[in-house]
């Protein structure tokens, strides 16, 4: 079964099918600012994700645009733009967990 650690909680939770990483972490009552609703234009709920299965997924528009803007590094995602994948590893800021 594919799964996603959050940090740092150390909490491993098991995908079922949610459409992206906030709501994966919405539904497993893992505290994620989300402003505009996942939307991708507010940027509070980004998170720093590295998997052990390989690239992540490709920055949507919408995410790409506000990465350049704000200096986001690699690393630095939006939950609301990309899906959950298996052996993800997403540590949550401080400010929000
Ligand atoms: S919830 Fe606003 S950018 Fe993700």
């Amino acid at each position: 079964m594919a799964k996603v650690l959050f940090l740092p909680s150390n909490r491993e939770i098991e995908i079922r099918g949610e459409p992206s990483l906030l709501e994966l972490a919405l539904k497993n009552k893992i505290n994620l600012e989300h402003s505009c609703g996942g939307s991708g234009s507010c940027g509070t709920c980004h998170v720093f994700v590295t998997s052990k299965a390989g690239p992540l997924a490709e920055r949507s528009d919408v995410e790409a645009a506000m990465a350049l803007d704000r200096g986001f590094s690699t690393e630095e995602r939006l939950a609301c733009q990309l899906d959950p994948v298996d052996q993800m590893i997403v540590r949550v800021p401080d400010y929000t967990d």
